[in-house]
């Protein structure tokens, strides 16, 4: 059997995005991949107990120093031999030091179809706010390659999703949850891991 790419997902909050990729490796639609960490800058992050639940190894790394956070943080991913790192609702913005060593390694889910309603400051509801104070009637995800410009590495995946009438940014935040992040998440995850797993050969 090939060797799965191992991948590190970053967490701060909640981790729905977290528990999709675990409940995809469970099923079997991620299958060239496995998660072998956890890692969180919040030792407060729930996303941490699904880890713990799912049996998945999990570190806390607590900001401090810009650089010496990033250092740490590399140290955890090469410690393990990650393959693929995978900001899921990870609410901290990588330096270009950082990017450069893993090209094309390092996935991110957005709720938003970039390039609308992204980059600096455009994080969790705050996007869902801003499509509904423009008025927009579709919005999505977007997962997307991270590089030193916020949201703005090569897209991956997206999905749109209708705006209803009447949506709250927590209504319409749940829908495209559901309906594109924890769909195109997991299976970007695959798509990577896959091409990982095929260099490996
Ligand atoms: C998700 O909606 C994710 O797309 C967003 O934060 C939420 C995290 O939820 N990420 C960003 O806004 C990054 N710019 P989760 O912790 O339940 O996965």
């Amino acid at each position: 059997m090939k060797e799965k790419a191992k991948i590190a997902v970053l967490v701060s909050g909640g981790g729905t995005n977290l528990q999709a990729i675990i409940d995809a490796e469970k099923s079997g639609l991620l299958k060239s991949g496995t998660v072998a960490l956890v890692l969180s800058n919040k030792k407060d992050a729930y996303a941490l107990v699904r880890a713990e639940k799912a049996g998945i190894e999990t570190v806390v790394v607590e900001r401090g120093d810009r650089a010496t956070f990033e250092d740490r943080i590399v140290k955890e991913l090469e410690k393990r031999s990650i393959d693929l790192v995978v900001l899921a609702g990870f609410m901290v913005i990588l330096s270009k030091s950082f990017t450069d060593r893993f090209p094309n390694r390092i996935l991110n889910v957005h709720p938003s179809l970039i390039p609308s309603f992204c980059g600096e400051g455009f994080y969790g509801l705050k996007v869902h706010e801003a499509a509904l104070a423009k008025g927009v009637k579709v919005t999505g995800a977007t997962v997307h390659f991270v590089n030193e410009i916020p949201d703005g590495g090569t897209i991956v995946m997206q999905k749109a999703v209708e705006v209803k009438e009447g949506d709250t940014p927590e209504v319409l935040q749940r829908r495209v949850m559901e309906e594109a992040e924890w769909k195109i998440l997991p299976a970007a995850c695959e798509l990577v891991s896959k091409k990982i797993t095929e260099e490996k050969k």
